[in-house]
C-alpha cells in the first residue's frame, strides 16, 4: 500500500521533543524524513536519561522512529554545500532551534526562498515572532507557564503545577505538522512555499481555551460554578486551579476505590452527566435522590456535590477501579479507571490497535514506543526503530551526487 506522504521529502533539523514529535508522524504517513544532526553528537535526546550505557536513550527513540539520520556540520563550507543541496531537491525544512539559529546559520526565510521558491519551512519557537519574548529559549514547563496551563492546573491550596502531557512540546509539534500539511496543499494550488511558524506558548493557550472562557464569565459574574471553590469558597479575580474538577458542564472527580491506601491510582474518574442523574442513583444504590427536590437537578446538587462524591466513594470502596467501571458503564455513566504507565504499556486492547507498539532498535532490541493516535481505513501505520546516528549519512550523500572518495573527505575533515 503506497503512504499518502510518499514522496514528500523532509530535512528535519530539529531536535528534542517539540520538533521531533512533528517530523516522526509525518514519517509515519510516509513522508522522507532526514534528520540532520551535529557529527559525533546527534540530537541530545540521544544521550539524555539513558537507561542502557552508550545506546541512544529512549527519549530519542521514541521520538525518531521512522527516520533516516544524516550527520552534517552546517557551520562549515561544506556541510552548508550539502543543506544547500538538500534544500534544492526536498518539499520542507522542519526546526525548533533557538531564535535566529538557522539565520546565523546563514540559511534565512528569504535565502531558503531563493534556493527553493516552492519550499515550506516550519519553524518551533517558544514565543511568536514580534513578541516581547521572542528572543527566550523554551522548554516544555516554561511553555506550560507561559500559555496558561500551569496557573489553572492544581489545587487551590497549592503551587501553579504543570502536566505530565507534554503540551509546551508534543503539543506544540503536532500544532504544526498541521500547518505543514495545510502549506503542503496551498503549494499544490498555487506551487509556491511558505514559511509556517508554531509557538508552543499559543499551542499551550490553545488548549486553555477553556480556561480563557472561565477569564471572562468569571469578570462578568464574579464566580465559576464548576469549581470546587463554588459555592461555599472565595473567587479572586483571576481563573483558580480547579483541582480534579470537570471542565465543562459537569461536575466530576477523582474518586478512591478499594486499595487506596496502598495503590496510588486506586481511584475512578466519576462524571456526573446531568441526564444520567437517575442510571447514577440506580448504579450506587440511592434511588431516593432520582425525584429528591434537593438533589433532582444539577443547581440543586451543586452546594452538596462533595457530599454527593463521598457517597459515591462509599459505594466504591468495595469495589477496586475496574469492578467499578464494570459496574457503571452498564449504566451508561461517563467514567474510566485512573490508569498508571504500567497498565497502559500492557494494556491489549492499545497493542491491537497499534496505539502502542514493540518495535526493535538495532543496538537496543526491542522496546515500546507510541503509534499513531490517528487511524485510517486506507492506511496501516508502520511504526519502525529510530535511525543510529548518522546511519544514512553515505546513502544521502550518493544521493546528491557525492563519489565515494568525496564521501570518505567529508568522513576525514569531520563535516559528516
Ligand atoms: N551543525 C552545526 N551547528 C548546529 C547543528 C549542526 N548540525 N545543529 C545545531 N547547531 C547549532 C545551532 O546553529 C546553534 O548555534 P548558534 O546558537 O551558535 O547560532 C546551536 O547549535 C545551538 O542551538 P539551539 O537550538 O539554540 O540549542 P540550545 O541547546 O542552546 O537550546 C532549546 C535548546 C530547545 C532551548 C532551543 O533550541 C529552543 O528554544 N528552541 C525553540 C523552542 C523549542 O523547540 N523548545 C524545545 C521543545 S522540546
Amino acid at each position: 500500500m503506497s503512504k499518502p506522504l510518499e514522496g514528500i521529502k523532509i530535512i528535519d533539523f530539529t531536535h528534542v521533543q517539540a520538533g521531533p514529535a512533528c517530523t516522526q508522524m509525518l514519517a509515519w504517513f510516509g513522508a522522507d524524513v532526514i534528520k540532520v544532526e551535529r557529527p559525533g553528537a546527534g540530537d541530545v535526546t540521544r544521550s539524555q536519561l539513558r537507561d542502557i550505557p552508550g545506546v541512544d536513550a529512549l527519549y530519542f527513540t521514541m521520538l525518531n522512529s521512522n527516520k533516516r539520520s544524516l550527520t552534517l556540520d552546517t557551520k562549515m563550507a561544506e556541510g552548508k554545500e550539502i543543506l544547500t543541496k538538500l534544500i534544492k531537491e526536498s518539499d520542507v525544512l522542519v526546526e525548533n532551534f533557538g531564535p535566529g539559529a538557522l539565520d546565523r546559520m546563514g540559511f534565512t526565510w528569504e535565502h531558503i526562498r531563493e534556493l527553493n521558491p516552492g519550499m515550506i519551512v516550519a519553524s518551533v519557537k517558544g514565543f511568536s515572532d514580534g513578541h516581547h519574548y521572542e528572543d527566550l529559549k523554551v522548554y516544555e514547563n516554561v511553555a506550560q507557564c507561559a500559555g496558561g496551563a500551569a496557573s489553572t492546573t492544581g489545587f487551590d491550596d497549592g503551587p501553579p503545577t504543570v502536566s505530565a502531557a507534554a503540551l509546551g512540546d508534543s503539543n506544540t509539534g503536532m500544532h504544526l505538522a498541521i500547518g505543514i500539511l495545510t502549506a503542503l496543499r496551498s503549494r499544490d494550488v498555487t506551487g509556491r512555499g511558505q514559511k509556517v511558524a508554531v509557538s508552543m506558548q499559543d499551542s499551550v493557550l490553545n488548549l486553555c481555551r477553556v480556561k480563557l472562557r472561565d477569564q471572562q464569565r468569571l469578570d462578568r459574574v464574579g464566580y465559576l460554578e464548576e469549581y470546587p471553590q463554588y459555592p461555599h469558597g472565595s473567587f479572586s479575580d483571576v481563573v483558580p486551579r480547579g483541582g480534579n474538577a470537570g471542565g465543562g458542564g459537569q461536575p466530576g472527580w477523582v474518586l478512591k476505590c478499594k486499595g487506596w491506601e496502598t495503590d496510588p491510582n486506586a481511584y475512578i474518574y466519576f462524571t456526573i452527566q446531568g441526564h444520567a442523574w437517575a442510571p447514577i442513583c440506580r448504579a450506587i444504590g440511592k434511588e431516593e435522590w432520582i425525584d429528591d427536590p434537593a438533589y433532582m437537578t444539577a443547581q440543586a446538587r451543586q452546594d452538596k456535590i462533595f457530599d454527593i462524591f463521598g457517597t459515591i466513594e462509599e459505594w466504591l470502596k468495595d469495589k477496586t477501579k475496574f469492578e467499578a467501571v464494570d459496574v457503571l458503564r452498564k449504566f451508561d455513566i461517563p467514567c474510566s479507571p485512573v490508569l498508571s504507565m504500567k497498565e497502559l504499556a500492557n494494556d491489549p486492547s492499545l497493542r491491537a490497535s497499534g496505539t502502542i507498539a514493540e518495535v526493535d532498535h538495532k543496538e537496543r532490541g526491542k522496546y515500546l514506543t507510541v503509534g499513531s493516535p490517528i487511524k485510517f481505513s486506507d492506511l496501516k501505520v508502520e511504526i519502525k526503530g529510530s535511525p543510529l546516528l548518522g546511519e544514512h549519512t553515505d546513502e544521502i550523500l550518493e544521493s546528491l551526487g557525492y563519489s565515494q572518495n568525496q564521501i570518505a573527505a567529508l568522513h576525514e575533515q569531520r563535516v559528516v
